[in-house]
């Protein structure tokens, strides 16, 4: 069944060649997921070799535990492995058709790799972004060809989580939201469309949900006990563990920009801002008063 607001499929584009920016673990993970189910070579870069090099790595490591759980044929994983490949230069996205950003959540900073790809690509050339909370508008707004942007936003851990939100911009033409349906239907995932809107539909729930917890331990509930306390709600995971997997800084950047569009349902937590700002990563350890425990 064609999933609400999807566009014909007929329009889609072949997807022969992908490349990924950012070597971080999301795009790691969905370097993978093209290659395992698209079966084409996907191009992995980032600003330096050595991030290059540990995506790659993962990937390497992911394709020998499928093997290992014999998901995968030794051609397969050797497969697999090939398909992957790093690289410090976008020109070797030259002839990909599908180009997806997964870097920090920074406007300014996703606006100026989506201009780099651009001067690579074709112009029929897909540019997605994996961005869980800024505006694919924005972000396309500078482009030469904006109509080609689309958001395509995965969960953590990519591999499992079945869903990925579609975000069509003001500008994305239905040849490109075509694709990303293609594409996503490719990787077996359920594929919704979703508006432009600050954190689309599933991080808005999330963030208000984490943020009370969040918030309860800021005003001394302590942190066992509001992790605990959730147990009841049957979650395969709990909020504060959650929290962890997605990223602090990341779950702190959502909040802020939630925070700016909707301040008076969302605020961000001062004790967290402290302790991504002293690079902790490992968000449950901290008490009431911001510090590490
Ligand atoms: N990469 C690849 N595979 C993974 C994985 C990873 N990081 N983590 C788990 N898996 C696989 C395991 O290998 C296992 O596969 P097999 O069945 O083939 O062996 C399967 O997932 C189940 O894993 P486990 O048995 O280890 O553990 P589990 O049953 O507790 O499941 C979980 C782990 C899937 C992560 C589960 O705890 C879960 O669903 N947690 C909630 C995750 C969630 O809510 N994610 C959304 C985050 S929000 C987000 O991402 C949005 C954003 O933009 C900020």
């Amino acid at each position: 069944k064609k999933p609400a607001g999807a566009p014909d499929k007929s329009l889609a584009r072949p997807v022969t060649k992908v490349g990924v920016v950012g070597a971080g673990l999301m795009a790691s993970q969905m370097a993978l997921l093209f290659a395992r189910r698209l079966h084409v070579p996907v191009v992995l870069t980032d600003i330096d070799q050595a991030r290059v090099d540990k995506g790659v790595g993962y990937v390497h490591s992911e394709v020998d535990k499928l093997l290992g759980k014999k998901r995968v044929s030794p051609d397969e994983a050797n497969r697999l492995k090939a398909l992957v490949t790093g690289s410090l230069d976008k020109a070797s996205f030259a002839d990909a058709d599908f180009v997806i950003e997964a870097v920090f959540e920074d406007l300014a900073v996703k606006q100026q790799v989506f201009a780099e790809v651009e001067e690579h690509v074709s112009p029929q050339a897909i540019l997605a972004t994996n961005t869980s909370s800024l505006s694919i508008t924005d972000m396309a707004s500078k482009l030469a060809h904006p109509e080609r942007v689309v958001g395509f936003h995965f969960f953590n851990p990519v591999a499992v989580m079945p869903l990925v939100e579609i975000v069509r911009a003001e500008q994305t033409d239905d040849e490109a939201l075509a694709t990303a349906f293609s594409v996503g239907k490719q990787l077996k995932k359920s594929c919704v469309l979703v508006k432009d809107a600050p954190s689309f539909v599933v991080n808005r729930l999330l963030t208000r949900f984490m943020g009370e917890v969040v918030k309860s331990i800021d005003e001394g509930t302590p942190f066992e006990v509001a992790d605990k306390a959730t147990e009841s709600l049957g979650l395969p995971m709990s909020p504060l563990i959650l929290l962890q997997l997605v990223g602090s800084a990341v779950a702190l950047h959502v909040s802020e920009t939630m925070h700016n569009a909707f301040p008076d349902r969302f605020s961000v937590s001062p004790n967290m801002a402290k302790f991504v700002a002293a690079g902790k990563t490992a968000v449950w350890q901290w008490d009431a008063q911001g510090n590490q425990t």
